[in-house]
């Protein structure tokens, strides 16, 4: 018979390994990882039981439940529909950035529809939650209020009041006594978690708990919480920013790559459908150093403003800064635009920025930050009519980017005329596409002399 094996658990978090290691590799503690006992070998002689076999996989029967919209259109295009009965959805972003309140206003839009909801906050007061439903409109009779840290109290309301959503209000301020460790702690999350999300199966309960991220991500929670949910939703946006940016990390029943796009405004959140148009808003034209980039987050193409500014002075450590970009890829395009077309910019202070708060990750806009540095560096600009679009390697060279005619589509239906793109880029209505193939070829077809001053470097 095979010797049965040890089993180690961490102190910290409660994750299991075979082998003691001296850092937990699921929370990184150091030294917490104790031995547990021995993991009984399988037990000779199991039956499976009559119908629980495996089965052919078109067998199986389907899951057949609809999602249930939370009627708010921005959360329901993340969400792929909406919510699915049973599934436990965490809503995780940094403090400020509106769980509290698009939470409470789609369990209102919810209760609104006919749902028995039931929110339990355990961080604010009741009194404070109903004067935040007072301002978003969410005073509604099919919404139930609990204010509780416990967990046991948090499963008795379940239980008294038998709702079809239940909501916890954060999932970091609830606590488990029978459970080492204080609120908040990962073991405290994870386990609370569990049980909501056992409950959640059990009854079918349409779950949605909040958890804070820091902005490094590394509190207790929401990471943590990332196996045990079915869908993450994360929150970003610039805290002195209106703009309010939702993404399913993370989404069994659904893609994960649509942008969901808020306003955070004195009613709540209200979905900005048109992105696009807000991100060029208070744009001008004719500006050195500014260029409009068709991006795509996720699904959906969206136009934003790169912007660039140079400040030339001779000192041996000039200035980089990046803002809603990487700032590794502007270094790189920095050292591309010196070396491969001539443009000095090595003992220049840069800034580079994405208006609107909005963050682009994707190399697509490589190309417009390149022309907007350059722009800045010479005094001229880019037709206020052009996009450009392309990613930029290090040999200078103009590549070709993916869903390029969707996003020239969407260049066109906001008045653009021209793009520079890349030469295998096809025909798109509306739009006359120069294909570049490298920099410098990019820079003779795409900048002019600048038509407003002020922003001349
Ligand atoms: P909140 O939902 O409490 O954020 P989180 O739960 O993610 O910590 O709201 C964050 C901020 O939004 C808060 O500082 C106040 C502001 N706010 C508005 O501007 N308008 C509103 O209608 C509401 C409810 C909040
Ligand atoms: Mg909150």
């Amino acid at each position: 018979m095979p010797r049965p094996r040890t089993v180690h658990r961490c102190r910290e978090c409660g994750a299991t390994s075979p082998r003691w290691l001296g850092r937990c590799p699921e929370c990184d503690a150091w030294g917490t990882l104790v031995e547990v006992g021995d993991r009984p070998a399988p037990a000779p002689g199991i039956v499976v039981p009559e119908g629980e076999g495996p089965l052919p996989i078109a067998e199986v029967e389907p899951l057949g439940v609809a999602a249930r919209p939370t009627g708010i259109g921005e959360l329901d295009r993340v969400l792929g529909g909406g919510l699915v009965p049973g599934s436990v959805t965490l809503l995780g972003g940094e403090p400020g950035m509106g769980k509290s309140t698009l939470l409470l206003q789609a369990l209102g839009r919810l209760a609104d529809a006919g749902a028995r909801c039931l929110l339990v906050t355990a961080e604010e007061s009741r009194e404070q939650v109903r004067l935040r439903a007072e301002r978003i409109g969410a005073l509604v009779p099919g919404l139930l209020l609990a204010a509780d840290t416990s967990l046991a109290l948090v499963l008795a309301h379940v239980d008294s009041a038998a709702p079809d959503v239940l909501a916890v209000d954060s999932i970091q301020a609830v606590v488990d006594p029978d459970q080492p460790g204080a609120a908040g702690s990962v073991a405290q999350v994870r386990d609370c978690a569990q049980r909501l999300v056992r409950l959640a199966k059990e009854r079918a309960l349409t779950t949605l708990l909040v958890g804070h991220v820091t902005k490094e991500g590394t509190l207790a929670g929401p990471r943590v919480l990332e196996h045990v949910v079915d869908t993450v939703v994360s929150f970003d946006g610039d805290r002195h920013h209106s703009l309010r940016l939702v993404h399913a990390l993370k989404h069994r029943f659904g893609p994960t790559h649509e942008l969901g796009l808020f306003e955070m405004g004195s009613t709540g959140l209200t979905g900005v459908p048109d992105a696009s148009a807000l991100f060029l808003a208070d744009r001008r034209p004719g500006t050195a150093g500014s260029v409009v980039a068709p991006v795509l987050e996720g699904a959906r193409p969206l136009l934003v403003e790169v912007q660039a500014l140079v400040a030339p002075h001779d000192v041996p450590m000039p200035r980089r800064a990046a803002q809603g970009l990487d700032g590794g890829r502007l270094s790189m395009l920095l050292a591309v635009l010196e070396q491969r077309a001539g443009v000095g910019v090595a003992r220049a202070d840069v800034f580079a920025s994405v208006a609107g708060g909005v963050r682009v990750t994707e190399a697509g806009v490589d190309l417009a930050v390149a022309l907007g540095v350059a722009g800045a560096r010479l005094g001229a600009a880019v037709d206020p009519g052009t996009v450009v679009l392309g990613e930029l390697g290090l040999g200078g060279e103009v590549r070709q980017v993916p869903q390029a005619t969707r996003r020239l589509a969407e260049a066109a239906r906001l008045g653009f005329n021209r793009a520079l793109a890349p030469p295998s880029t096809p025909a798109v209505a509306g739009i006359e596409v120069v294909p570049v193939a490298d920099l410098d070829a990019a820079l003779a077809a795409g900048l002019r002399p600048a038509t407003s001053p002020r922003a001349v470097a």
